[in-house]
């Protein structure tokens, strides 16, 4: 059969709220263009991110009853703990609220002013918890991932040679190499294998650990499956098992990769380490049983760990990423290619030239799509990270619209929809307007910030 379906039946449905164009202009002129001020139940299709947003299982939410809310050694911590053990077998499992609580408490150990962490691409809460140390974030992907065009099979691969070459000059000054799979920031491209093990082999001559970002580490373990030599015959918890084996800990968000709502842990073998973030944890989650987490969250997670690695839900999770990404490009309109894990990344700079940087053509498409479909995607651009902390403004190296899907939500003609918005965004684009901004905070604009169409 040609047609992949969706491998799940529906049980229980929320209602959708059609709107209309007219409407929504309405909607857009109250939210002032932004579309993080846009209420959820006027969206139509929410495309805003895929992290918290996965449909729950039958068997996720039988677990959820069955969760066990004592404060101290809960049945459902020792479920999660040997879930996340049996595809990352570290020695310490500490649960925490989300993904960016393990990073605090971690950085909060091994950061500090003159530190430095070198990355693929840090993810930005990773990077601010970094910063917020005063130590130094540091990127080093490989050269193909800047280049929406070209096709290399794993453009979320660390560059080897400059990793090398900063552990030569500054081991003194790294406490820990990190790898994000996939990497989000990067278009959710996937990292290979072998990457994986050469970083993990530059990292330990240099005597540092490797720390894994593993938010969507099955979506990397199937690309692996599909895409590197000598894996395709391998199963997806056997990749996953060896994406972790040479790693000496790891950051999570269980609101990814895990199909839960919210969650997430760090985990490692060093002891030491290990106390210090269970101290840590006490004092900013909760107790090292729980975290930040209820039982019942826990056991989600460790329902959710099993069902994720099942290479049927794996195929048509990415499959239908590259569907948009296929019918799109057949519309004539640039996206990062090859399509990523988790989200269609459209290249609104490059669609929109009649649009300088510094008017947004990333927030012109995300409204258009918003107002003539009712679909919420998010600019990945000049407004995200336009804005100097002195003030001044320059435009991002790109200005992308990310059309990010969550988990088993959506449907074959919820995507042969948003392809249908696009067809006509396509034939208004000569015509959609530039944006300026007419009040802005000093950080993080893109959640609040106000617009107004020009001319
Ligand atoms: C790669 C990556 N790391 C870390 C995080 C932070 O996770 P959380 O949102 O659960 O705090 C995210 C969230 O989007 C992410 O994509």
């Amino acid at each position: 059969m040609k047609t992949i379906i969706e491998p799940f039946r529906i049980k229980v449905v929320e209602p959708i709220r059609l709107s209309t164009p007219d409407e929504r202009r309405e909607l857009l002129r109250k939210a002032a263009w932004n579309l993080f001020a846009v209420h959820a139940d006027d969206v139509m299709i929410d495309l805003l991110t895929d992290s918290g947003t996965s449909a729950m299982s039958a068997e996720q939410w039988a677990a959820v009853m069955r969760g066990d809310e004592s404060y101290a050694g809960s049945p459902a911590f020792y479920r999660f703990e040997s879930a996340v053990r049996e595809l990352m077998p570290f020695k310490h499992i500490i649960p925490t609220h989300q993904g960016r609580a393990a990073e605090a408490i971690l950085f909060s150990i091994v950061g500090g002013p003159g530190r430095i962490i070198p990355s693929n691409t840090h993810f930005d809460t990773t990077r601010g918890n970094i910063e917020a140390t005063g130590a130094t974030a540091v990127d080093l992907v490989i050269a193909e991932a800047k280049d929406p065009e070209n096709r290399h099979p794993f453009k979320g691969n660390m560059d080897l040679e400059r990793l090398e070459e900063l552990l030569r000059r500054e081991a003194a000054a790294i406490p820990l190499v990190m790898l994000t799979v996939t990497n989000n920031a990067g278009g959710g491209q996937p990292v290979s294998l072998e990457n994986i093990r050469a970083v993990a082999n530059i990292a330990h001559r240099y005597g540092k650990p490797l720390f894994i970002d593993a938010c969507r580490f099955a979506e990397n373990a199937y690309f692996i499956k599909c895409r590197e030599a000598g894996q395709a015959t391998r199963s997806v918890p056997d990749i996953v098992r060896d994406m972790f084996a040479v790693a000496d800990g790891m950051t999570m968000s269980a609101k990814k990769d895990a199909f839960a709502n919210i969650g997430g842990w760090l985990a490692m073998h060093d002891d030491e380490l290990a106390d210090a973030a269970r101290n840590r944890l006490i004092l900013t989650e909760g107790f090292p049983t729980y975290g930040g987490l209820a039982g019942r969250d826990l056991e989600a997670i460790a329902v959710g760990l099993h069902e994720i690695v099942d290479e049927q839900y794996l195929r048509y999770r990415l499959r239908s990423n590259e569907y948009i990404g296929e019918r799109l490009t057949a519309l004539g309109i640039p996206i990062v290619k090859p399509v990523g894990g988790h989200a269609v990344f459209v290249d609104a700079r490059r669609f929109l030239p009649h649009i300088a940087a510094l008017q947004y053509p990333g927030q012109s498409l995300a409204v258009a799509l918003y107002e003539l479909g009712g679909i919420r995607s998010c600019e990945i651009g000049t407004v995200m990270f336009g804005l100097r902390p002195d003030g001044t403004e320059a435009p991002a190296d790109m200005d992308l619209v990310r059309l990010a899907m969550p988990r088993r939500v959506y449907t074959q003609s919820h995507a042969d929809y948003v392809v249908e918005v696009f067809e006509e965004v396509v034939r208004l684009r000569d015509r959609l307007p530039g944006f300026r901004i007419t009040w802005q905070p000093r950080q993080l604009r893109h959640f609040t910030a106000r617009f107004e169409p020009i001319g």
